[in-house]
């Protein structure tokens, strides 16, 4: 059975007191009132990932994540961090090829597909992001587009690295907007996406395989977005910034 995940990507925001009463509101209320099968992750800005981890304590039904890393392993690379110290410090997940790195940082094809290699080399898990601009969207390119996204990024991988992948499809004409995909838009590209990893690596481990959805989730709409057959979660990255929101989204996953 594949897994229920809710990510909560806080993107370059808060200081660190704020980071530390955001993790520690949010493991409080998910001890005392979340039913949830989903796996709740929080994916910090890098220097908040130890404090983080400290705050949720050990055994914590909640993991870390970070949001980048380096498509190297160790050496000289200045102002990299490398998967590798990622996976020593504890973290568990790792967001590749987010949109906004894709747009601002120019991360594309070979690098991601790197990126993801050196991921799952450290034993951490990669949440792979695909979308398209609204440009490609309004002229119906965005099936093509993102099944080039995955195909670039992932479809080097064995069957057996393949099955360690979360997907995340982020329109990105949704992310930030308050513009969310309807739920059978989202469904629709769920499904598209795992028809390609059905055609790739079989039906047994395409159904295996989460696919979160992202843009603009929040408490109100999580629910009907994740009702949807091939809706596995999703990355919420404003909505994570409240502890009560993100809590409800979790539960919502449940
Ligand atoms: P949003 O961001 O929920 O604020 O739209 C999602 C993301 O960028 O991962």
């Amino acid at each position: 059975m594949r897994k229920k995940i809710v990510a909560g990507n806080w993107k370059m925001n808060k200081t660190l007191d704020e980071a530390l009463a955001l993790a520690s509101e949010i493991a409080e209320m998910a001890k005392d009132e979340v039913r949830s099968n989903a796996t709740a992750v929080l994916c910090t800005p890098f220097p908040y990932l130890v404090p983080v981890l400290r705050v949720l304590g050990d055994g914590s039904s909640i993991s870390v994540g970070a949001q980048n890393c380096s498509a190297h392993e160790w050496g000289a690379y200045t102002g990299e961090t490398s998967a590798l110290m990622l996976a020593s410090l504890k973290a568990r997940y790792v967001i590749i090829g987010h949109s906004e790195r894709r747009q601002y940082f120019g991360e594309d094809g070979p690098l991601l597909a790197a990126k993801v290699d050196i991921t799952l080399r450290a034993g951490l898990t990669p949440i792979f992001c695909c979308g398209e601009p609204l440009e490609v969207r309004e002229k119906g390119g965005h099936q093509d587009l993102v099944g080039e996204q995955i195909a670039a990024g992932l479809f080097h991988l064995g069957d057996a690295q393949i099955r360690k992948v979360v997907i995340a499809y982020e329109p990105v004409w949704a992310i930030g907007t308050g513009k969310t995909a309807t739920p059978d838009q989202a469904q629709e590209m769920h499904a598209f996406i795992r028809s390609q990893l059905a055609k790739k690596y079989g039906d047994a481990t395409a159904s295996e395989i989460s696919i979160l959805y992202g843009g603009s989730v929040n408490a109100s709409n999580a629910r009907e977005l994740f009702s949807n057959a091939d809706v596995d979660g999703g990355l919420v990255g404003g909505a994570s910034l409240k502890s009560r929101d993100f809590v409800e989204i979790i539960k919502a996953a449940g």
